[in-house]
């Protein structure tokens, strides 16, 4: 639709609509021209003071002081900061997260302090917890279980089926011989292309085929690699059925699957019941590991518990993900679906109560890298994975997987003992009394009023009020 800047929203409204609008929205203020007055071009190009500029003249009420919030952010090592811009577009600051460390990790025998980048509190303290507690009753054990990575080509083909396939041996040749430029490399590493298979899938949609096509990444992620490979396959395809098959494939898309159910890490802890006494003060061994049974039998069956469930365990995951420099949204979107994959979206992890033994275990597919991405570019990446003794990527899987466990089992833990809240109301009386300003003294005789009391803002406002005037007396 071609309309004059000149015509008012409403107007405009009224011409597509026969309705008028209903009299909470209407009238609308402001004409077309308004409308796209924020609306700029080359925003890329401006440098970063003038990105800001333009942001607070649009849309921070002329606020100055958000020049100098947004740029107090900015790393006073320039070279670092071009580092830190260069990870994405548009950037204005930095926005700084919590980087803690959980300690006392005992994994196939060794020794972790394990970093973990996250913004909610009492996740690494819940980690921590769990890590000295199974220390003591043998650590946590993990095993690689497999590496496959997976990526498609997928594509239309109008023509007859059964040549295509009839020269699928000679495509795959021709297809591996095409990515030697790419591949080489990987190739010495040990990793490449390493299965092409032909999936006709015409009976889910007309002319619909795929390639499926595996990969070994070595110790990289292997986004990149993936997906040079794949459309260099798309072209090379494309390319072969015009010329040996007289009809020519249509590549609809190229990309590697976030889904990766054969790159595959178990995580687990195990112990006789009775060695789980300490893990509450309140109930026998046996009652305790019953309960935790039930939990995550709970969130087997019902998808809402599973949700919160596993939301838990990438509470530790995520935060050793991003610690590491890895893609979090990948490794989510994969145990999701992993979550999902009978039809029900369900617990990752699994218990069982065995001849007087406890078992808790997580399987979890999971891709992520030591070499490549931001690993070695962002300086708290690079840190993180000297602090895990520089890992290759199939024992990074393994600290991951190991420290979403322990996430998930603190927080059932707690869940079928005493609660979460009690441990989240400590961290939000020590957010509560850093707010307030509290001193030493103060801090201490708080933390004991309200050691069985409820914490609320007010409450522990009026008390430190109480305390400070009687201390003024
Ligand atoms: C909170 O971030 C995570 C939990 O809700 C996980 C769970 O319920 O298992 C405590």
């Amino acid at each position: 639709m071609n309309f004059s800047t000149k015509d008012s929203a409403k107007s405009l409204y009224n011409k597509r609509f026969k309705d008028p609008l209903p009299s909470t929205i209407y009238p609308l203020p402001q004409t077309i021209k308004e409308m796209h007055s924020k609306t700029i071009s080359g925003f890329s190009k401006l440098p970063k003071t003038g990105k800001i500029q333009w942001l607070v003249d649009n849309f921070l009420s002329k606020n100055e002081a958000a020049v100098e919030e947004l740029s107090s952010f900015w790393h006073s090592d320039e070279d670092l900061q071009k580092v830190l811009d260069g990870f994405s577009e548009n950037t204005i600051s930095n926005y700084p997260m919590p980087m803690g460390v959980a300690p006392n990790f005992s994994i196939n025998g060794k020794q972790y302090a394990v970093p973990m980048v996250i913004e909610e509190s009492s996740v690494v303290a819940a980690a921590s917890s769990a890590a000295k507690f199974w220390l003591e009753r043998g650590g946590f054990h993990a095993e690689v279980l497999s590496t496959v990575k997976i990526g498609q080509v997928h594509f239309l083909y109008e023509g007859d089926f059964e040549l295509l396939n009839a020269h699928f041996e000679t495509i795959k040749n021709e297809l591996i011989a095409d990515v030697k430029p790419i591949t080489a490399r990987m190739e010495k590493r040990g990793g490449g292309v390493t299965k092409i298979e032909l999936l006709n899938l015409t009976h889910l949609e007309p002319n619909y085929y795929q390639l499926k096509v595996s990969f070994e990444t070595c110790d990289s992620m292997g986004a990149n690699f993936i997906n040079s490979v794949l459309e260099q396959f798309g072209t090379s395809l494309k390319h072969y059925t015009q010329t040996h098959l007289q009809t020519s494939a249509t590549i609809v898309m190229a990309i590697l699957s976030n889904y990766t159910p054969d790159c595959i890490v178990r995580a687990w802890v195990e112990c006789p019941i009775e060695d789980l006494a300490a893990a509450c003060k309140d109930m026998d061994a046996a009652t305790f590991a019953h309960k935790f049974y039930t939990a995550i039998r709970i969130a087997q069956i019902d998808p809402y518990r599973a949700t919160t469930h596993n939301k838990g365990i990438f509470n530790g995951i995520d935060a050793v993900v991003l610690a590491t420099g890895n893609d979090f949204r990948a490794v989510e979107a994969c145990g999701h679906t992993h979550a999902s994959r009978d039809g029900q979206y369900r617990s990752l992890s699994s218990c069982s109560i065995d001849k007087g033994i406890f078992k808790f275990w997580l399987d979890l597919p999971l891709a992520v890298g030591t070499v490549g991405g931001l690993t070695k570019l962002h300086p708290l990446a690079k840190r993180s994975l000297e602090i895990l003794g520089n890992p290759n990527a199939r024992e990074l899987m393994q600290v991951i997987a190991v420290t979403g466990l322990a996430q998930n089992f603190g927080a059932v833990r707690s869940l079928v003992t005493t609660g979460i809240q009690q441990g989240h109301m400590k961290m939000h009386l020590m957010n509560i009394l850093n707010h307030l300003g509290a001193q030493n003294g103060e801090v201490e005789a708080t933390t004991a009023h309200f050691e069985e009391r409820v914490v609320s803002f007010n409450g522990v406002r009026e008390f430190l009020e109480q305390y400070r005037s009687k201390k003024a007396l």
